[in-house]
């Protein structure tokens, strides 16, 4: 039998290792033997409820190297990545390293890689926001183009890269000048489907928060461009606090790290104040992901600005305001369960107040079959 395909997988943040969860899993059942997986965790993000929370939930084994990198400046924090993906990929063991989405950790692990000649296998490739202050909008462009096997989870995201140029057809192995575009789904979408059932036999939350399912309104904020601005950290949770006192519908709202700093220094007191005074207003630490599953499949409308959780709430049906001026899940918009609302109170109270009366449309699987995972390592397999 041939050697297995070495796979060096970088992760680093709490998608990217909820992401892995579903190849990792594809890797150590169907592909045993066939495919090896080294994990190297960048720690960029390290709080145990950004992290090792999602190793313990989601069976993905230990980090097999771990950084330790930790918080900085973007040059600082990328810099550091790069300089310790570089002196593991140097170990000259590697016949392809695999990224996801669209962080610095990304970013690191696709420069790294490229200059050593090693192929980058980069999962959720094609998106776009069109929009370059986002940083993730630059670190996926850059990936996408230091890339060898481009698997893309929408039909969208295929287009964007032959708008870019990319060969529209598969005609020859792929290599880093011959890149291969694959559309593969989505593996968020497959880890959704396995763990949703785990999700309802295990979470507590629901009962713990005292929310009665179909009855609270779910809100996540993460985004730099809504945190680390005043008048768009005032205006979001301005608006939340309206809502839940306009509809009477408890808000939950697990707090991303970055979201506690920065309301702590920029968030007016009197709102602060205003919603500390509130008992169905629940600001709660990060959850796990069978929690986070739970409150999506509980809620009655999502509002948030993660690409993540917007694209959750359509696997369960359920709609989504999101806070921000565009989205790369064009499909979500054009599908009518999602509203762009940037962080305009007026179009957030709106979009919410029609939500909450007319419900969602029909969400139909638009990202794939729930099997992208293995979709992809065939792929890896044939190359
Ligand atoms: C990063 C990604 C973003 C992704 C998000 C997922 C980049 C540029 N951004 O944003 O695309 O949507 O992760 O959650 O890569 N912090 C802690 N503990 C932690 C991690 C972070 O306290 O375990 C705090 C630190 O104050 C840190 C801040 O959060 O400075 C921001 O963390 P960072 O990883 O730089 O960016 P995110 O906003 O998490
Ligand atoms: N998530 C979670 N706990 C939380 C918030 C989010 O498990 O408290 C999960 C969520 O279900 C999704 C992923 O984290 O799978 C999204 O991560 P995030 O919003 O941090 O980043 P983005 O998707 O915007 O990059």
């Amino acid at each position: 039998m041939a050697n297995p395909l070495q796979v060096l997988t970088i992760i680093g943040a709490r998608p990217q290792i909820i992401k892995a969860a579903a190849i990792s899993h594809a890797v150590r059942t169907v592909f045993q033997g066939r495919i090896a997986e080294t994990l190297l965790h960048t720690g960029q993000h390290y709080d145990s409820n950004m992290s090792q929370v999602f190793f313990d939930e989601l069976g993905i084994p230990r980090a097999d190297i771990d950084l330790g990198v930790g918080s900085g400046a973007h040059g600082v924090q990328t810099a550091r990545m790069i300089e310790g993906v570089e002196k593991e990929l140097q170990s000259g063991k590697y016949d392809a390293v695999l990224l996801y989405g669209d962080t610095n950790s990304t970013l690191a692990g696709a420069v790294a890689a490229a200059k050593l000649h090693i192929p980058v296998a980069h999962v959720e490739a094609g998106l776009r926001s069109f929009n370059k202050a986002m940083p993730e909008e630059v670190n996926r462009i850059v990936c996408d183009h230091c890339s060898t096997w481009l698997f893309c989870p929408t039909d969208t995201a295929v287009r964007n890269l032959v708008h870019e140029g990319f060969p529209a057809e598969i005609n020859a192995p792929a290599t880093a000048n011959r890149p291969h575009v694959v559309a593969s789904g989505d593996v968020m979408y497959d880890n959704s489907m396995r763990f949703a059932e785990l999700a309802a036999q295990r979470s507590t939350l629901l009962k713990e928060v005292a929310l009665q399912p179909g009855g609270f309104i779910l809100a996540t904020v993460h985004r730099d461009h809504n945190t680390d601005d005043a008048a768009r950290i005032n205006a979001i949770f301005g608006a939340l606090l309206d809502m839940h006192r306009t509809h009477r519908l408890p808000i939950v709202l697990p707090v991303h790290p970055r979201t506690r700093k920065m309301m702590g220094i920029l968030l007016e007191g009197g709102l602060q104040r205003a919603i500390a005074a509130e008992p169905g207003f629940h600001l709660l630490p990060p959850v796990g992901f069978l929690d986070m599953i739970a409150l999506e499949r509980g809620a009655k409308l999502v509002i948030t600005d993660s690409g993540g959780v917007q694209k959750e709430a359509y696997f369960f049906g359920k709609p989504a305001v999101v806070l921000r001026p565009e989205t790369e899940w064009v499909e979500l918009v054009e599908q009518g369960q999602a509203v762009l609302a940037d962080a305009d109170p007026a179009t957030i109270a709106r979009a919410a107040a029609d939500f909450l009366s007319h419900g969602v449309p029909r969400c139909p699987p638009i990202f794939g079959d729930g099997h992208a995972a293995e979709a992809i390592c065939m792929h890896l397999l044939g190359r």
